[in-house]
C-alpha cells in the first residue's frame, strides 16, 4: 500500500471478497471501480456470512471509508436493499459514499437485459448474464444517454430525466422486442423514495480517494468479476461490460496509475466460470462434480452451478501480463483434497494443430482446443487448519512451488477455507 489493487484473475468468484476483507482491516479507504450488483463477494467473519454485491467489502470495519467509484453502475433499489440488510446485521453504512458520476441501473435496463438474452438464446448465442441490467446500462453510458447519480438525486431534474429516458427506452422495448412498455409514473413514484435516501451519500468521491492517497493513507481498490470477463481482454463476447483488469481501477475510481503500487491477483487452485463462453480446462466428468461440490461452487448472485475445471496456467500467465500483477494468491486449495492427481494446463493445442502458450485473442481458437497438462500428486490431508506454508503437506507445497514456476509471478498468500483466518502468507 498506499494503493493496492485486489482483483479476480480468472472468470470471477476467486474469493476476492475474503481477501479484500482481510486487507480492509488495515485500509483507510476501499473503493469499487467497475461492475455493479452482478458481483457477489462472500465474506465470512465472526461466524456470520455476508454476501456483498455493490458495497465494498471494507464495510465490515467501522473505521474504513467505503467508496462506490464513478465506474460502477448502481441499481438504486438494490444498493438500498443491501444497506438495509447490513443494518439488520448491525453493520453501519455511515462511511459509505457513492460517486455522483455513477450511472443508474433502471427498470428498463433489467427488462432489456432479459429481452436481449432471450433473443440471443433463440440463436444459441446467449451470454448467460446475471440479468442485473449491467450490459444495457453500460450501453447507455457509452451512447451518452444514461442517467447519472447527480441527475438521479437532483430533485428538480429527477422527474424530467426519468420521463424522457423511459419514453425513449419504451420505444426500444416495444418497437424492437415487442415487449411491454414501462410505466414512467410508477417508476417516478417508486424511485423518488430511493433518490431521497441516496442523496446524502452522493458526492465527488474522486476527491476523497485522491486525498487519501496524497496523505499516505492506505487505499484498497476492490476488483469485481475477473480478468477473463473484461470487455476487451476477456473472452469476448462472453464477457461483462466493464473493465475488471487493473487498468479499470484507475478509470473507474478517477485516480491516475501512479496511485497504485501493488496489484494482487486472486486465483482459485482450479477454475470456475458461470454463464456461457469458452473454458478450455472445463471438466464434464465426476472430477468436475467433485470440485463443484467440495468447493461449494454455486453462484452467489444467481445460484447457478458454476462450471468447473483444472487450473489454467495459460490464463494465469495472461492475467499476470495484462494486469501487471505484483503478486498472486492461490485460494481454495482445500477443495482439491482427495483427488489423486492435480492437473495444470500449460498450453493449448489448437484445432489447426498449432500449440500455443499465449492466451488467444479470438475466442473461436479456444473452442475445441485441447489443453496440454502437467500432472502433480494430490493430497488427502485436511489442510483447513494449516496457517503456515511449512504446515502444509509436502505434496501441496510442491504443487504451489510448481504453480509459481509456471506462472512466473510470486505467490504470496494461500487460502484453505472460507473464514477470514483460513489463509497463510508465504514468506
Ligand atoms: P468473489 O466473488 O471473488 O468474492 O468470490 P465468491 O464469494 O463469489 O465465491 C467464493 C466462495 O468460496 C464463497 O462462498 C467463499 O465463502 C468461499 N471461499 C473463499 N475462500 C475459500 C477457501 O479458501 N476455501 C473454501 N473452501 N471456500 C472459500
Ligand atoms: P464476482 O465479482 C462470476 C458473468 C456472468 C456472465 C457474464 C456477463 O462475484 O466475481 P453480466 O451480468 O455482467 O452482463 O454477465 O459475466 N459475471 C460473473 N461471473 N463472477 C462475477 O462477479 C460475475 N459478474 C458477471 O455470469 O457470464
Ligand atoms: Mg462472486
Amino acid at each position: 500500500m498506499p494503493g493496492k489493487v485486489i482483483l479476480g484473475a480468472q472468470w470471477g468468484d476467486e474469493g476476492k471478497g475474503k481477501f479484500i476483507d482481510i486487507f480492509a482491516g488495515k485500509a483507510d479507504l476501499v473503493v469499487r471501480s467497475q461492475g455493479g450488483n452482478n458481483a457477489g463477494h462472500t465474506v465470512v467473519a465472526g461466524g456470520e456470512k455476508y454476501k456483498l454485491q455493490l458495497i465494498p467489502s471494507g464495510i465490515l470495519y467501522p473505521e474504513c471509508v467505503n467508496v462506490i467509484g464513478p465506474g460502477v453502475v448502481v441499481n438504486p433499489k438494490a444498493v438500498l436493499g443491501e444497506i438495509d440488510g447490513l443494518h439488520e446485521k448491525g453493520v453501519s453504512t455511515d462511511k459509505l459514499f457513492i460517486d455522483a458520476r455513477c450511472h443508474c441501473i433502471m427498470p428498463w435496463h433489467l427488462e432489456l437485459d432479459a429481452l436481449s438474452e432471450a433473443e440471443k438464446a433463440k440463436e444459441g448465442t446467449a451470454i448467460g448474464t446475471t440479468k442485473k441490467g449491467i450490459g444495457p446500462t453500460y450501453m447507455d453510458k457509452s451512447e451518452r444517454s444514461g442517467i447519472r447519480m447527480h441527475d438521479f438525486v437532483d430533485a428538480e431534474r429527477f422527474e424530467e430525466v426519468i420521463r424522457e429516458t423511459c419514453a425513449r427506452k419504451n420505444r426500444v422495448i416495444t418497437g424492437v422486442y415487442g415487449g411491454e412498455p414501462i410505466d414512467a409514473d410508477a417508476v417516478i413514484a417508486e424511485y423518488k423514495v430511493y433518490a431521497d435516501r441516496l442523496r446524502p451519500m452522493v458526492r465527488d468521491t474522486t476527491v476523497m480517494t485522491y486525498d487519501a492517497i496524497k496523505s499516505g493513507k492506505e487505499v484498497l481498490f476492490e476488483g469485481a468479476q475477473g480478468t477473463l470477463l473484461d470487455l476487451d481482454m476477456g473472452t469476448y463476447p462472453y464477457v461483462t461490460s466493464s473493465h475488471p483488469v487493473a487498468g479499470g481501477c484507475c478509470i473507474g475510481s478517477g485516480v491516475g496509475p501512479t496511485a497504485i503500487n501493488e496489484i494482487m491477483g486472486i486465483f482459485k487452485s482450479y477454475t470456475t466460470r458461470v454463464g456461457e463462453g469458452p473454458f478450455p480446462t472445463e471438466l464434464f466428468d465426476e472430477t468436475g462434480d467433485y470440485i463443484r461440490n467440495a468447493g461449494g461452487e454455486f453462484g452467489t448472485v444467481t445460484g447457478r452451478p458454476r462450471r468447473t475445471g483444472w487450473f489454467d496456467a495459460v490464463v494465469a500467465r495472461y492475467a499476470v501480463r495484462v494486469n501487471g500483477l505484483t503478486d498472486v494468491v492461490i485460494n481454495k486449495i482445500d477443495p482439491l483434497r482427495g483427488l489423486p492427481k492435480l492437473k495444470v494446463c500449460v498450453a493449448y493445442k489448437l484445432k489447426n494443430g498449432e500449440t500455443v502458450t499465449e492466451f488467444p485473442a479470438n475466442f473461436m481458437d479456444l473452442v475445441d482446443c485441447e489443453p496440454v497438462y502437467e500432472e502433480f500428486d494430490g493430497f488427502d490431508e485436511d489442510i483447513t487448519n494449516c496457517r503456515s506454508f511449512e504446515e502444509l503437506p509436502a505434496t501441496v507445497q510442491s504443487y504451489i512451488k510448481e504453480l509459481e514456476r509456471i506462472i512466473e509471478c510470486p505467490i504470496t498468500m494461500l487460502g484453505v477455507g472460507p473464514a477470514r483466518d483460513q489463509v497463510m502468507t508465504i514468506k
